[in-house]
């Protein structure tokens, strides 16, 4: 049967250096955002706090890695991505996910860790998103997309803005999960048979669409209840196994 998946337990920028060079199709990805407030004791809070209403808090479990401020975040995610970098081959198409916060730290992490950075897709998250009395709704989230070098994707052009209600493709099994249907139609990013990268696998979202779109998936999460959940989500995918057994 055709290896297809697996999911380190564990940090991710420990992780990454341990893959072989050139060894993954596309990185997409939706790393801890550390948003979620202007001042620093906002950061700080629970991720249930920060990003859900108070109506759900008690529905997921938390997750890490939320709390740096724009400097720290700016190091670490030029760390990861460089590790990333060395893994993907030549070529390769990178998606990686922000808020409108951190849209700048991310972009200058993009370039400083050598990734070519060529354009930005947004999220319409619908009317569906949390309004905001008196201000616009927080309705977009943006797709950070590029490549390692010179681009090599050939296909029909992709949309530029997805519109997809985050419970589009039924409820979401993460306090910050992405709708199935938005990372299925991300997938093009990866060949049809590639292996997709995602250090921050969080409930296995990114996965189980690559699985389900006829791509193969390397995955990462520090939570144990999130790992759990990934793995779970990703065994019960009818046409898959295990990658690495
Ligand atoms: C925004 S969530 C990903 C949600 C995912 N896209 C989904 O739909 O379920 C980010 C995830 O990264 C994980 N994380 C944070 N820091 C990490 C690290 N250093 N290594 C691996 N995972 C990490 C968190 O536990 C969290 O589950």
């Amino acid at each position: 049967m055709l290896e297809t998946w697996h999911i380190h337990h564990g940090d991710s920028l420990l992780w990454l250096p341990t893959l072989p060079a050139e060894s993954v199709d596309a990185l997409i990805c939706d790393p801890p955002y550390s948003s979620g407030g202007q001042f620093r004791g906002d950061r700080m809070g629970g991720t249930a706090a920060k990003y859900l209403n108070s109506d759900q808090r008690t529905l997921y479990p938390e997750f890490g890695g939320d709390t740096r401020d724009q400097r720290g975040f700016f190091a670490w995610c030029t760390l990861w991505l460089t590790h990333a970098m060395h893994a993907m081959r030549p070529g390769a198409a990178f998606g990686v996910f922000i808020d409108w916060r951190q849209y700048p730290v991310l972009t200058d992490a993009i370039q400083a860790a050598g990734l070519n950075w060529r354009g930005t897709v947004v999220w319409d998250k619908t009317e569906g998103a949390r309004p905001q009395p008196g201000r616009p709704r927080a309705q977009a989230e943006f797709l950070v997309w590029g490549s390692k070098g010179p681009w090599t994707l050939a296909g029909p052009p992709m949309p530029g803005v997805f519109r997809f209600a985050p419970m589009a493709g039924g409820a979401k099994q993460h306090i910050a999960g992405k709708p199935l249907p938005l990372m299925e139609a991300l997938m093009p990013l990866c060949p049809e048979g590639g292996l997709v990268l995602d250090p921050f696998a969080g409930s296995g979202t990114t996965g189980l669409a690559a699985l389900n779109t006829g791509r193969r998936f390397l995955g990462c999460e520090m939570s144990a209840d999130y790992h759990a959940i990934a793995c779970r989500r990703l065994a019960e995918q009818p046409a898959q196994t295990k990658l690495f057994a």
